[in-house]
């Protein structure tokens, strides 16, 4: 059985679901893109699994456990850590601070210092304020918040937003290794080729829906699916 697994998943806010018939799966240590235009439901999708869309019909098993019954609160010692696209980071706390206040960290004064070693920029500046923190910076914190408690499944919301090509790579990599570390990754990203290029499989959503899953292989060298999605190269 694979660690998530959405079936005919809806969900959305206010009166409207706005993604529908969404069917999604992540198998352990696994790599999933999910590529799609701006507006197609990328991000209700994962905050659907982290249980943050007001609206949601359909089941979310996440290692057997039905999550839709789950406080938010409790699926982070599931194992199941999230980083949004937007405001994932603590301002007013500086870095060393902001990778102190995770919650439910085994070993933690050796998990930031694995931290500061997978991101040495975040070392040389543990004493700044997340809020005064470049945005390559800042994306790196909240990818290192996420790492710090060992997850099993890593859900990140365009971890490459706002970051300089070589800032993005370096997330890339570490997002890379999240499988030797014992971690399977659901990850959004515009970058949609580059993300799909490190991916085991993807998903790509248009209106809603999931129009098209494949293996990483055949979506990059699906003609129609690079025009429409991945932009020329
Ligand atoms: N908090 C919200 N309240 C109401 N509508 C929202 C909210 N967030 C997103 N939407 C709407 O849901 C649709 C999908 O948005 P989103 O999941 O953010 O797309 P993507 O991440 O693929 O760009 C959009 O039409 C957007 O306007
Ligand atoms: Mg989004």
């Amino acid at each position: 059985m694979s660690l998530l697994m959405l079936e005919d998943v809806a969900a959305g806010y206010g009166d409207t679901d706005v993604v529908t018939g969404v069917n999604l799966q992540v198998g352990d240590r696994e790599i999933v893109a999910v590529a799609g235009t701006n507006g197609a439901g990328k991000s209700t999708v994962v905050k659907a699994v982290m249980g943050l869309t007001p609206r949601l019909s359909g089941s979310v098993v996440f290692d057997g456990h039905e999550l839709t019954r789950i406080p938010i609160e409790k699926r982070v010692s599931l194992g199941l850590s999230y980083v949004p696209q937007v405001q994932n980071t603590f301002a007013a706390l500086t870095v060393l601070e902001n990778l102190q206040v995770v919650e439910r960290v085994a070993n933690r004064s050796q998990r930031i210092k694995d931290m500061f070693d997978l991101f040495p920029a975040l070392a040389d500046r543990r004493r700044t304020a997340a809020g005064d923190l470049s945005g390559g910076e800042r994306q790196q914190l909240a990818f290192a918040r996420a790492l710090m408690s060992s997850p099993r499944l890593s859900v990140l919301d365009e971890p490459s937003a706002a970051l300089s090509p070589a800032l993005t790579a370096q997330v890339f990599e570490q997002v890379r290794r999240c499988p030797e570390a014992g971690a399977a990754v659901l990850i959004v990203e515009q970058r949609a080729r580059q993300a799909i290029e490190f991916s085991n499989r993807g998903y790509v959503m248009d209106s809603g829906r999931i129009v098209l899953t494949d293996t990483s292989a055949n979506l990059l060298s699906n003609d129609r699916m690079a025009q429409l999605y991945l932009g020329q190269h």
